[in-house]
């Protein structure tokens, strides 16, 4: 469906040319003074200049063309020349009553699907999940369900962090307490063992332990560096070592993930990258895109139009180990093979931004995508605890993500049991979607660039912007269906009206923003977006509601109405807490 804005501007442009001027002047926006309009139209004053007339007149022979008007019921024009609007509410009722019949509530499919790929989550084999990945997480799973509410083909890609000098620390860990394990035995020939040497508690602990030694314990980290080394060289032993690491972290994090309504299609890592660099990395030398510099394979990435220094992407250290930017680029060569996707977006701390700086200059330059494939980076900011410094436990320690969440639901249990009579199944139950819709909705809601207090009582709040609020609403909506198909009612085939009052008005202008907002919230990979628009459609639901009779409405006509109002509502809200990954439980 086209948006209600446009089809209202469609309509002044008619006016606009009848009246002599340019048709394309008929820009239609929302009111910057709801007082006294809903849209409005400043294309009298950006004409102007170019017709040598006062704004307000130009306005007015628009407005006087106005007769047969179709969407627009109230129209002025006023000094010092803008053409305020008022929508008919016959003509918005017909709106809604076309996206209430639609599937896609009035959301165009785009003309030509784009294969989009997107790069989040990124968590660190081994490594216990933690606060820093919730983020990649949250926003990537919310950006990846917008392009695919749009109608484009995406991927999710977990990209995990798979390889290296962290690999070859749990192996040396593994091989000093341990030492007896076949993995070690040069001499052993036979199968390995199936089952894994360690759970993932201990390996938990080997890795921090590891991690600690190898700072203190020259010698102990340059048997880490020989063990990754050898890794990376196919070492039998290593090479199987490294396996259990993977099933036995790579089930944990599913777990994780799925706890957090977050699903990956592809369960790739750095390590799935390697097999492609030496290739890379000779065409790159062979066809002079890169350069020795201090002994070190580089890309130059510089642009005369810099205004600040952007040093080369390194490919390759001295001693002949790849980087970062090598499994990046590796990784590239992989998803062009494999996807030739038309746009590929990163979701990663946005300190990294320097990295995919380099990163997709030079992939570009060097052609290992197209001119055409649109590399973005999505960088965010910190979430940070109420001392404005990153977000740690109350012991000072890295947050683990599973206890974050379990924080919040007990938060949430607490809410939810609190003055009433709960099943304690049902309210654990209810808690668990109420916890993930708080700690998505508290993060999504800002923009993802800017830093953010992680507040668990705000968050948790059933009232405010916040999670809890938004799916409250949903709730109270589908009780008040829930009282109405009880009283023997059917939901079937009602239509709406059209506005009585001015709650019901706003509340009907809301809820045909939907397109709209969606499309910005994709085009702007924005899902705050969706949140702020969420949050103004849950008030004016809850403002009608409060000044409406809904199911004591006498006139049956009207409380169909009403009743249809409701239903697109809702269907409405959980679209848009589709695509923030979470979604409302029956009751609260
Ligand atoms: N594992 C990385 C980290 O923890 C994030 C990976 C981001 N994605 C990428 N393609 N580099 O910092």
């Amino acid at each position: 469906m086209k948006k209600i804005m446009d089809l209202i501007a469609e309509e002044l442009a008619e006016a606009f040319e009848g009246a002599g001027y340019d048709r394309g002047l008929a820009r239609v926006t929302l009111s910057n003074r709801p007082d006294l309009c809903e849209y409005q139209c400043n294309g009298a004053m950006a004409g102007a200049k170019a017709y040598k007339k006062a704004p307000v007149m130009i306005a007015g022979d628009v407005v006087k063309r106005l007769t047969d008007r179709k969407y627009i019921e109230e129209v002025q024009a006023v000094n010092p020349g803008f053409i305020n609007i008022k929508l008919s509410a016959g003509a918005a009722a017909s709106y809604l009553n076309e996206m209430k019949e639609d599937e896609r509530l009035g959301l165009e499919e785009v003309k030509k699907p784009q294969m989009l790929l997107i790069d989040y989550g990124g968590p660190n084999v081994a490594k216990p999940l933690h606060v820093g990945h919730l983020r990649s997480a949250i926003i990537g799973e919310s950006v990846k369900r917008i392009a695919r509410k749009m109608g484009h083909k995406v991927l999710g890609d977990i990209h995990l962090g798979d390889w290296g000098y962290q690999m070859g620390l749990i192996i040396t860990e593994l091989k000093e307490r341990k030492p007896d394990l076949p993995y070690f035995d040069e001499a052993f020939e036979g199968e390995y063992p199936k089952e894994a040497p360690f759970t993932i508690g201990e390996l938990e602990e080997i890795y921090p332990a590891a991690s600690a030694r190898a700072k203190e314990d020259e010698a102990y980290r340059e048997r880490a560096l020989h063990a990754t080394c050898l890794l990376q060289n196919g070492h039998r032993g290593c090479r199987a070592v490294w396996n259990h690491i993977m099933q036995v972290s790579v089930s944990d994090l599913k777990k994780n993930y799925a706890n957090l309504n977050v699903d990956f299609d592809l369960w790739k890592g750095e390590a799935d990258a390697q097999e492609f660099i030496p290739d890379m990395i000779e065409r790159l030398k062979a066809e002079g895109y890169a350069h020795i510099d201090e002994g070190a394979l580089v890309i130059d990435v510089q642009e005369e139009s810099d205004t600040k220094e952007i040093p080369p992407c390194m490919i390759q250290k001295s001693d002949g180990a790849s980087l970062y930017g090598t499994t990046d680029l590796a990784t590239l060569v992989q998803r062009e093979r494999d996807y030739t996707p038309d746009k590929i977006v990163y979701v990663v701390d946005k300190r990294q931004e320097l990295h995919f700086v380099q990163v997709f200059r030079a992939a570009k330059k060097a052609g290992i995508v197209s001119e055409r494939t649109e590399l973005k980076f999505l960088g965010f900011g910190t979430m940070n605890g109420k001392d404005g410094k990153p977000f740690k436990t109350r012991e000072g320690g890295v947050m683990r993500l599973e206890n974050l969440i379990a924080e919040i639901e007990d938060e949430m249990y607490k809410k939810i049991t609190d003055n009433r009579t709960v099943e304690a199944d049902e309210a654990g139950r209810t808690a668990k979607i109420v916890g993930i819709a708080a700690i998505k909705y508290g993060d999504l809601s800002n923009q993802a660039s800017k830093d953010y207090v992680f507040d668990v009582d705000r968050f948790t709040s059933f009232e405010g912007n916040t999670g809890p609020y938004i799916l409250y609403t949903i709730v109270r909506i589908k009780s008040i269906l829930n009282k109405y198909t009880g009283e023997g009612n059917s939901l079937d085939g009602l239509k709406i009206k059209g506005a009585g009052s001015s709650s019901e008005k706003a509340l009907m202008l809301e809820a045909a923003k939907y397109n709209e907002v969606m499309e910005t919230a994709y085009e702007e990979l924005a899902p705050h977006k969706i949140c702020a628009y969420i949050y103004d459609l849950a008030n004016a639901f809850n403002r009608f509601y409060h000044e409406t009779k809904i199911l004591t409405e006498a006139d049956e006509e009207t409380r169909k109405s009403y009743i249809a109002l409701l239903i697109l509502t809702k269907e409405v809200l959980e679209s848009c807490i589709d695509v923030l990954g979470f979604e409302a439980p029956e009751r609260m």
